[in-house]
């Protein structure tokens, strides 16, 4: 393999000729203080892969792999050192990290050079672990580089999200944005609401396909996680430095969770307790009651999210949130003339602003879908912005984080090729290389401004994808190119060099193989991924949402 076949690209990679470190049953890993993590992962990964013990050395000057911080360097940033060492004739790795997150990336890096053999979990009858002279220099350009994995609309079991986890570390992305609840399922446990899940997580049947499409799947579908697969996936990711930010929807995408409990809902307007979790896709009109009591409801349901997930941001959802019930409710528009608001957006603006200042008030930030920004937002809350770039210009303008994730280039349900063999084809065509011209920041920022794009994420909405190996053929390739750009300092859309990428993806293909990825091919979809006779196209006119 090159050296330059690495994904995401390093910031630098100076190579040596004379020479290369073999990793062989003596070879032993020395962690500094902080860097034990990254040891275990990598005795652990490429202790399988190899068959190697790779022991744990006393002292740094005796080991073949030397993991150790170096603050001078960016907290994420890494530098790889391969060389002969001082004389000792096995060489040495040498990975400094300015942070245990940096050495944590940088052994990602390392895993990559080994091969695709380093992406396996056993060793075939003879497997050689040689890694070539050289010096990579390495740091990302984003401190945000997610994925959004929407569970609700097809559940995804723990040990497949567990192995998401390892996928997203492979690509050096760092967080996992965990869609827990919407119309279609409510996925998370609540010790004090316990029909969230015990009704809120299973429903009778499934659209099959588009919105638009007279099929259906009937076959009962659900799931949820328990508190303690929570607390495993969080600790899981947390080895692997990713952060999960949970999304917990209001006062939209709610049906699950009013079909639980129908009081949540506006039951001065419809009969709730009629509603059961929902079965198709599109925006639901069913929407939270603006009572006192949907909202303690939720703080009781936030106050077991706070205590499950460490992460300093909480996803509140915010978007698509239909006003016709509240415009029908009397109790919704005494609570608007009681507030003093003007009209139905100022009451979601409240409803969210309570969220904001609640969360604020336990040290933690709210962040939310751009319809957060109509109506104002408190300091401090933050935006992803799926509508276009739009709306988060506006909130980087007017102070506010931002995470890009325009829905126009990185909703990777979207189909991936025009061709008709696309599986239940959604959305825009979105190529691999669509995605790798993609570019977080508009020129509309100026560079003060564009320092509040935290980073990037790309978002999975799973309608059409029901189970793991759909997944898979949405994500992959395009999450390698997704990754490469919230990575790497790549140039402007039109300069960057796709046909060198798509080079080094031959490699990557390989990685993904070992790692039993169903990834698109880029000669389109084998026989089993086709889904022929399955509508998936928007209707004429209507936006791509399904
Ligand atoms: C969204 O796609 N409705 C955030």
């Amino acid at each position: 393999m090159d050296v330059a076949d690495l994904i995401p690209a390093p910031v630098a990679v100076r190579e040596s000729p004379e020479g290369s470190v073999r990793l062989d049953a003596a070879a032993t890993v020395h962690a500094a203080p902080g860097t034990e993590g990254t040891a275990r992962w990598l005795r652990g990964v490429l202790g399988a892969a190899f068959g190697l013990p790779l022991d744990p050395a006393a002292r740094a000057e005796e080991a073949t792999v030397r993991l150790r911080l170096d603050e001078s360097l960016a907290a994420e940033a890494y530098r790889l050192d391969i060389g002969p060492g001082d004389g000792d004739s096995r060489g040495v790795v040498l990975l400094t990290g300015g942070s245990p997150a940096g050495v944590f990336w940088g052994a990602q890096t390392l895993r990559q050079l080994l091969g695709a053999q380093a992406f396996r979990n056993a060793p075939p009858a003879e497997a050689e672990a040689v890694l070539p002279y050289q010096r990579v220099e390495d740091a990302p350009r984003f401190g945000w580089r997610g994925m959004m994995l929407d569970v609700a609309r097809h559940f995804m079991p723990k040990d497949d999200v567990l192995r998401y986890l390892d996928l997203l570390a492979a690509h050096k992305l760092n967080v996992f944005h965990f869609h827990l609840t919407d119309d279609q399922g409510w996925r998370i446990e609540i010790k004090r609401h316990p029909r969230l899940t015990e009704v809120g997580s299973w429903r009778p049947r499934s659209k099959w396909g588009h919105r638009a499409s007279e099929l259906w799947n009937d076959t009962p579908h659900g799931g949820f996680y328990t508190q303690d697969d929570i607390r495993e996936i969080v600790a899981y990711a947390h080895a692997r430095h990713i952060t999960v930010v949970p999304e917990i929807d209001i006062p939209g995408h709610s049906q699950a969770a009013i079909a639980a409990y129908p009081e949540l809902g506006n039951t001065d307007v419809v009969d709730t307790s009629a509603l059961g979790v929902w079965d198709t896709w599109g925006i639901n009109p069913n929407i939270l009651a603006p009572t006192d009591r949907v909202l303690r409801f939720y703080e009781e349901v936030f106050e077991e999210v706070l205590a499950l997930f460490p992460s300093q941001f909480v996803h509140i959802g915010g978007d698509e949130a239909p006003k016709d019930q509240w415009k029908q409710s009397p109790t919704a528009q005494a609570r608007i003339k009681e507030l003093g608001l003007a009209d139905e957006d100022e009451l979601q603006s409240w409803f969210i602003r309570h969220f904001d200042s609640w969360l604020a008030g336990r040290g933690r930030r709210l962040i939310g879908w751009d319809e957060i920004l109509e109506g104002g937002l408190a300091p401090g809350a933050a935006v992803s912005s799926w509508r276009g770039y739009a709306g988060g210009i506006a909130a980087a303008k007017s102070g506010h984080d931002v995470v890009m994730c325009p829905e126009q280039q990185v909703y990777l349900d979207h189909r991936q090729h025009g061709g008709p063999d696309e599986p239940m084809p959604i959305g825009y065509v979105r190529t691999l290389e669509d995605v790798y011209r993609f570019e977080p920041v508009p020129p509309e920022l100026s560079a003060e401004e564009a320092r509040h794009v935290l980073g990037t994420q790309a978002n999975v909405w799973t309608e059409v994808m029901e189970n793991r190996r759909r997944v898979d053929y949405q994500v992959f390739p395009r999450l390698a190119a997704f990754a490469e750009v919230a990575w790497s300092a790549l140039p402007a859309p039109a300069e960057r060099d796709f046909a060198a990428f798509a080079s080094r993806m031959t490699e990557h293909y390989a990685r993904l193989d070992a790692l039993g990825v169903d990834y698109r091919p880029p000669a389109g979809p084998r026989p089993e991924q086709r889904r022929p006779g399955v509508i998936g196209r928007p209707i004429e006119g209507s936006p791509p949402n399904v």
